[in-house]
């Protein structure tokens, strides 16, 4: 077949070929997946999908200034394309401890379950990938993520004033509340609970501010059909009162997590507009 090959956009100097020896010679071994004989069969399948072709830590692990993996912090949370791919080791705050084996299979099967909802980057992850798995994979996922511990939970829930929590409930009564909840509930697969979300409470708010800017679509499989979607507001909300109802919901119904500045929300804002 004749096949327009497409240019290599890549800048200077990721664009030289040879560049890539030198980046393997620092991050990477090229060693197979060797299984750890203390662990049952079950949990190094989880390890190998996981660590392996499920590529989880590709998005949920921090990296280094290189683009590599930083290994001491494995699916700790990370960045990126204006998402936050949030921690998913088994910590209690930040990460799965609150969802139980099933919550997470469901949630990696159909892209919902009571906790989240599945959008951006990971609806892309579960539509052409997790959904597809065998439910034993998936067993084994969960059992794998639910042994991984990490202390990321130590993100420091700052009081926020108290003038910005009766404005920011102000706003979340006008804004966020008839889908949501007045007590952050939210109502079964068609709008996320936001009290004891995980996402909600990350160190970075970044999804947060993304979400309200720029509304979203959640994930679509044959399992969830409905596909249930955000508006934006972005038209309707200024920086600061994006930021006042993000520390809102942050910081009520059991939620404790760092305050949310206008700053935060103008340089997502920024990055949404280019
Ligand atoms: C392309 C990037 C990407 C890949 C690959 C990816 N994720 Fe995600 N993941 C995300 C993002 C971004 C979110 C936040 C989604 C949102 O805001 O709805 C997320 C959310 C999640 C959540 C929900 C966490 C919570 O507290 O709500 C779980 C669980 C999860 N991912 C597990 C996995 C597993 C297991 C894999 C590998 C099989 C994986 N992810 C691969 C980007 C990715
Ligand atoms: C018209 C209904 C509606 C309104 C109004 C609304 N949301 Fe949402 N929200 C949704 C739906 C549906 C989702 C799931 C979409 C997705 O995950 O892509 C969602 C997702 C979220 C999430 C991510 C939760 C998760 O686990 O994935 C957060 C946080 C959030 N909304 C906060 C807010 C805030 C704050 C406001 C007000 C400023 C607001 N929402 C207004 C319907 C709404």
């Amino acid at each position: 077949v004749s096949n327009k090959v497409e240019a290599n956009q890549l800048p200077f100097p990721l664009n030289i070929r040879l560049s890539m020896w030198g980046w393997n010679l620092l991050n990477f071994s090229e060693t197979a997946f060797t299984p750890d004989p203390s662990k049952s069969a079950e949990w190094n399948r989880g390890a190998y999908i996981v660590q392996g072709p499920g590529h989880c830590g590709t998005c949920h692990t921090p990296k280094s200034f290189l683009g590599a993996d930083k290994d001491s912090v494995f699916l700790q949370g990370a960045s990126l394309q204006g998402w936050f791919a949030p921690d998913i080791t088994n910590n209690a705050q930040s990460g799965l401890g609150k969802w139980s084996e099933d919550d997470l299979i469901q949630y990696l099967k159909t892209g919902v379950n009571a906790h989240s909802i599945a959008s951006g980057p990971m609806a892309e992850a579960v539509e052409n990938s997790t959904s597809k798995m065998t439910d034993a994979d998936l067993k084994a996922v969960a059992v794998y993520l639910k042994s991984l511990g990490s202390d990321t939970g130590a993100s420091q829930p700052a009081k926020p004033d108290q003038a910005r929590m009766v404005t920011g409930e102000a706003i979340y009564r006008d804004n966020c509340s008839a889908c949501h909840g007045g007590d952050g509930a939210g109502a079964g697969a068609l709008f996320p609970s936001l009290a004891g979300n995980a996402l909600v409470a990350q160190g970075s708010s970044e999804t947060l501010s993304r979400l309200v800017l720029a509304g979203s679509q959640a994930v679509h499989t044959t399992h969830a059909p409905t596909s249930p979607a955000m508006p934006s507001l972005a038209w309707r909300l200024k920086d600061r009162e994006i930021a006042d109802v993000l520390t809102y919901i942050r910081n009520s119904w059991g939620n404790a997590a760092p305050v949310v500045s206008a700053d935060d929300v103008a340089s997502v804002r920024k990055e949404l507009m280019q």
